[in-house]
């Protein structure tokens, strides 16, 4: 008798660029250049699958001319982050992206830093999780690594967890970095158990990377600067092949 052994096949992983700080560079000058537009399509012939943009309260880099032209213009989903403000949950609403990630947001922060505390926000973020998920856009919330997060979460009716690497990718120690890895992976198997997809991203760079895309039960990533930064030497398009390949190679 033949015996049949089935080989579970990895989950497909999803690269989301985010291409923020093109528009960071612009914004240096005021004028048109670098063109964001013409970045996203180099990324998506890079292999982008995803375009990722933080339209944030200040409007530091993204601008909502910014937002419209791609949705416009790319053919890729866009997943636009942004914080729960009416202001952006009406821009939200309005442009009707793909995909809307939640974050925390603080004014004088350099970039995101923490994950959002849905159990302490909960009544604030009910209405505009509604107000999203009616307009059939996939609504997720960036977390930290935290059970007790990620199952409020789920009982706001969120089906996505954007966990935040951040902590990860700061570690410099071996312990250090496998202690935050056992916690991502922890927490990425929690959300898929509870039925949740499962996203990730901050601070993961082409070393970084491997760790994080190697937990199985994560569809998606998100990565901006290491790609931008690696693009002035190489190429925005080359950047992100190269970090497609890293993705790829986690789950050969
Ligand atoms: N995911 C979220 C929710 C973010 O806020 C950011 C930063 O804008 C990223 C991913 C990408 O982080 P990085 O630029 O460090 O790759």
């Amino acid at each position: 008798m033949t015996c049949v052994v089935s080989v579970m096949k990895s989950k497909s992983l999803r690269l989301g660029v985010n291409i923020d700080h093109v528009a960071t560079v612009r914004q240096a000058r005021g004028g048109q250049q670098p063109d964001v537009v013409g970045a996203a399509h180099a990324a998506i012939k890079g292999g982008a699958d995803i375009l990722t943009v933080h339209l944030r309260e200040d409007r530091r880099h993204i601008q909502d001319a910014d937002i419209h032209m791609l949705k416009r213009s790319i053919g890729i989903p866009l997943n636009l982050e942004l914080a729960a403000t009416s202001e952006m949950v009406n821009i939200a609403c309005s442009l009707r992206p793909q995909a809307c990630c939640i974050v925390p947001e603080r004014r004088a922060e350099v970039t995101t830093e923490g994950g959002l505390d849905v159990i302490g926000l909960a009544d604030q973020l009910k209405p505009v999780i509604e107000a999203l998920q009616n307009k059939l856009i996939e609504v997720s919330v960036f977390l930290d690594p935290d059970n007790k997060q990620i199952k409020v979460a789920q009982e706001l009716g969120i089906s996505t967890v954007e966990l935040h690497t951040g902590r990860y990718s700061l570690q410099t120690s071996k312990t250090l970095v496998n202690q935050s890895l056992n916690e991502l992976t922890e927490s990425a198997n929690f959300a898929n158990q509870l039925g949740m997809h499962v996203h990730a991203g901050h601070g993961l760079d082409y070393e970084n990377v491997f760790g994080v895309a190697s937990i199985e039960v994560i569809e998606e990533l998100n990565i901006g600067h290491s790609i931008i930064a690696a693009a002035l030497f190489e190429g925005l398009e080359n950047a992100v092949l190269r970090m497609r390949n890293k993705l790829l190679a986690a789950r050969e």
